[in-house]
């Protein structure tokens, strides 16, 4: 079904964002149905720029997309881009300036009457945090987020990062409040919008198989690791303000921790469900700074390529204490995972480029085996790997053949590339199409965003304190600083190698 007629306000138009994957979502709905031919897109940006030009812009970088091995197609689709950019608008104007804003709606009006939109707008920030609130009231001060019951819809989505800390995260949450209805505002974590995070939810209400075993009596331990081989790129004045911690783990790794720890929810509706997520959130035990770790990346090789110490890349300080990788060491106080920790890590530079959510079982209670020299059992793993080589693998004991009794690890494969054949996507196909339907079970509420920060606050107030003396203290290309590994070695456990779901386990 082709989502409501509406036309879609993007605020930052001339932006990475925008091109690199706001525009290409919107092409690939485009040739995949999911549009309503009564649409239109404006874009918002300071600087005069002429329609024309800023379309051959969005036009070139779409043409890298498709061009990209992986984006399916090769080549660019013309018919879906006439399309689009037969409905693109460009609007100059400053994002803290009210003319921008009424002359916007203005321009809304006739569009509206063109392209049959039926007043219905969904407004997307995709500019650097400190616009947010400024936009937002600028919007209502122009009579442009007012809904009419039952007649038409004003939806806003704003990016991340939603705040800095708690404290600017609840005033956001507080100044946007005062202008919009909680339904109306759409807060985006691009990784609610990958296949993989979503099927979680699936995976587990879905098979009587797995949730039997799904909490403390049969998990010994659960293992989140977002690991990037990419640096901080172009974005170094950013990152330096950021850091890994607020960069990744109150929004994309609180994200997957929430959709394994949940409870069942009694509907898949958006509030049964964020409610739920909410309240794993909620009851992750403030973080003390004993149980985080911070590293930044010294040079190295990363996947056979040189590559320099963080320190040393465009728009950092050549002392910075900004950093690259973070694990920490979780408690959710609730029923089911009472006494299981959940230990996190993401990084930059790192060995290997994967996302994965590997859980532990415990061990057999017994081993038969005793006097054999075989007492020790492997460990028994459930991996959801998220990106890249997206699936599920489980691995566990089986007899090595032999006359003789010998264990060895094996492991069950599912790829989702061997089952389904997807469309090519970015990932915000889905959220933008939810927020077109009315979906906001895919984004963030307000609370949820709070309870993220509240529950690392306790780290960042330590870091800020405490400057870092021995970084960089990982290298390019590594799998973390050491201290990662002491983490998981006080408890008696070990990180699982980064590479573990690609290699044969038991040779
Ligand atoms: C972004 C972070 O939100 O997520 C980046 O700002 C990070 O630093 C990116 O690289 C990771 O997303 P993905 O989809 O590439 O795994």
């Amino acid at each position: 079904h082709p989502a409501d007629p509406c036309t879609v306000v993007i605020f930052g138009a001339s932006g990475d964002l925008t091109s690199r994957l706001v525009v290409p979502a919107l092409y690939n709905m485009r040739r995949t149905g999911l549009l309503s031919d009564d649409f239109a897109i404006v874009g918002v940006n300071h600087g005069k720029l002429a329609d024309a030009t800023w379309k051959r812009n969005l036009r070139g970088a779409l043409e890298r997309y498709v061009g990209n091995a992986g984006a399916g197609t090769g080549k660019l689709d013309n018919d879906a881009w006439d399309w689009l950019a037969d409905r693109m608008t460009y609007h100059a104007g400053d994002f803290d300036d009210s003319t921008t804003f009424s002359s916007l709606a203005e321009k809304l009006k006739i569009i509206e009457r063109r392209r049959g939109t039926e007043g219905n707008v969904l407004f997307y920030l995709a500019t650097p945090e400190r616009f947010f609130g400024d936009i937002v009231e600028k919007l209502k001060e122009a009579g442009l987020t007012g809904d009419s019951e039952g007649g038409f819809w004003r939806r806003v989505i704003i990016e991340k990062p939603f705040g800095h800390d708690l404290a600017s995260a609840q005033a956001l949450n507080e100044r946007i409040g005062k202008v919009l209805r909680e339904d109306q505002i759409y807060r985006i974590d691009h990784f609610l919008g990958k296949e993989t995070v979503q099927n979680i939810l699936s995976f587990r209400f879905a098979n009587g198989l797995f949730e039997p075993i799904w909490n403390r009596d049969r998990i010994d331990h659960v293992q989140i690791t977002v690991a990037e081989t990419v640096g901080v790129e172009r974005r170094g004045s950013f990152y330096e303000q950021t850091g890994a911690l607020r960069d990744m783990v109150p929004n994309h790794l609180f994200q997957l921790l929430a959709m394994v720890a949940m409870e069942p929810p009694t509907s898949f509706g958006a509030e049964a469900v964020r409610t739920r997520k909410a309240e794993a959130i909620e009851a992750i035990r403030p973080i003390g700074p004993e149980d985080a770790v911070r590293g930044q990346y010294g040079p190295g090789a990363v996947a056979g390529v040189l590559a320099r110490a963080y320190r040393e890349e465009p728009d950092v300080a050549a002392d910075s204490v900004t950093e690259t990788f973070v694990a920490m060491k979780l408690a959710i106080d609730t029923w089911r995972w009472s006494g299981v920790p959940f230990y996190l890590r993401t990084g930059k530079h790192m060995t290997r480029r994967t996302t994965e959510i590997a859980i532990r079982f415990k061990s057999a209670p017994f081993a038969p085996f005793r006097g054999t020299g075989m007492d020790a059992f492997g460990p028994d793993w459930l991996v959801l790997q998220i990106q890249p080589d997206e699936g599920i693998s489980l691995q566990f004991d089986v007899k090595r053949p032999g006359p003789r009794v010998e264990l060895a690890p094996v492991r069950m494969d599912f790829k989702y590339a061997d089952w389904f054949r997807a469309e090519p996507n970015v990932g915000y196909e889905t959220l933008l199409y939810d927020c077109m339907t009315g979906d906001a079970t895919l984004f963030q509420r307000a609370d949820m965003v709070e309870a993220c920060w509240r529950a690392v606050q306790p780290v960042l107030d330590d870091w800020a304190q405490h400057s870092p003396a021995d970084f960089p203290n990982y290298s390019s290309g590594s799998a973390g600083p050491a201290s990662a590994d002491t983490l998981l070695a006080m408890g008696g456990r070990s990180w699982r190698p980064l590479n573990a779901n690609v290699e044969p386990v038991g040779r």
